[in-house]
């Protein structure tokens, strides 16, 4: 017969795992004493089988309840014995810990974002998926105009209401009519973004890279304001004082157009292996930007002018750290990642 007390008193003398596996094995397991007298259950009569069983079972029931119970204090008392034994500081870092750091188009990026901050820009970021309607229409490039053609692009296979695809924005002149919209004249706002390009790529092209986009809407806004402006931003950039030279040029967007260089922040402008002797070096396109897309973003273009610009930041991190292959920045190539 079994003996409720005298097992729980064995129980409560278990000190230890082992112990307490010995206690399992020999009352709890499959051949232990509990289990045997339940096969002996099937010789008993039906009324006596009844009541036997239900006893048996609130036995084990209660031995069970309290064997989890020692059990569970058992391994909490090894692991506070293990730890003030040996203890372990989980804030000591480990030496060998690998730092991860920003990335230089992150570093440029927010330098850039400071420079215009200070200078009273807002910083937007947009998306980078867009409809053709702001990355083309909007900004002056219908929809038959071969300018569509100068920009190879990405298309979604996702749909606008208007039933057109979605690109993913080939320039940050994509969100040039949302923000006027937004914001309406006069604005100053800075896009600093990804752009994508569907393009054969080479040491100086990548079918990803960064831009920052400028624009500045207001009354009276002519060009010796452009220019003294992206001389400052310019100069703050590449952290030495330049000077800045303007080339008429061609874009949809701006009337006039212009490329914009600056003065070789190395060289100053005599003539080495960057500006490839020519003592200048190509940032970004610019120009005063078109009556037709201040129109379509409801500013009154005879009385509101504006500029923009934008500047290839991938470029500029190229020209500024001396990487000669663009593509290296898009890599995870941590040789590279930790020579810069
Ligand atoms: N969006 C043009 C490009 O990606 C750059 C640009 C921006 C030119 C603003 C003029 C004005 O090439």
């Amino acid at each position: 017969m079994i003996d409720q007390q005298k097992i729980l008193e064995e129980l409560q003398e278990c000190d230890s795992i082992e112990k307490l596996e010995n206690f399992e094995q020999k009352y709890l397991g499959k051949k232990g004493e509990i289990n045997q007298e339940f096969k002996t259950l099937g010789k008993l009569d039906p009324e006596e089988r009844k009541k036997k069983g239900q006893f048996l079972s609130s036995i084990k029931e209660k031995i069970e309840k309290e064997f989890k119970q020692i059990k569970k204090d058992i391994k909490i008392k090894t692991i506070n014995q293990q730890l003030n034994n040996d203890p372990i500081d989980i804030t000591t870092p480990s030496p060998n810990l690998k730092k991860g750091s920003t990335t230089v188009i992150t570093k440029l990026r927010r330098k850039a974002e400071d420079i215009s901050k200070g200078m009273g820009f807002t910083i937007e970021y947009g998306e980078d998926l867009v409809s053709k309607y702001n990355n083309f229409y909007s900004v002056n490039i219908p929809p038959t105009h071969p300018a569509t053609e100068m920009q190879d692009t990405i298309y979604s296979k996702s749909k606008d209401d208007t039933n057109d695809n979605y690109v993913l924005r080939t320039h940050t002149s994509a969100m040039q009519n949302k923000l006027l919209k937004k914001y309406g004249a006069p604005l100053k706002v800075a896009i600093p973004g990804k752009v994508y390009r569907f393009e054969k790529t080479d040491a100086s092209h990548d079918s990803v890279f960064w831009q920052f986009e400028g624009v500045v809407v207001d009354e009276g806004i002519n060009i010796p304001n452009f220019k003294y402006m992206l001389r400052k931003i310019l100069s703050g950039l590449l952290e030495t004082d330049v000077q800045i030279r303007m080339r008429p040029s061609y874009f949809p967007f701006v009337e006039p157009g212009m490329e914009v260089d600056a003065s070789c922040p190395i060289c100053k402008g005599n003539g080495c292996s960057l500006c490839k002797g020519g003592g200048w070096i190509e940032i970004l396109g610019a120009g005063m930007i078109h009556p037709n897309v201040l129109q379509e973003a409801n500013i009154d273009p005879s009385k509101y002018s504006g500029f923009a610009f934008g500047m290839g930041l991938t470029r500029l991190a190229a020209i500024k750290y001396g990487i000669d292959d663009i593509r290296l920045l898009n890599s995870a190539d941590l040789k590279f990642i930790k020579s810069i």
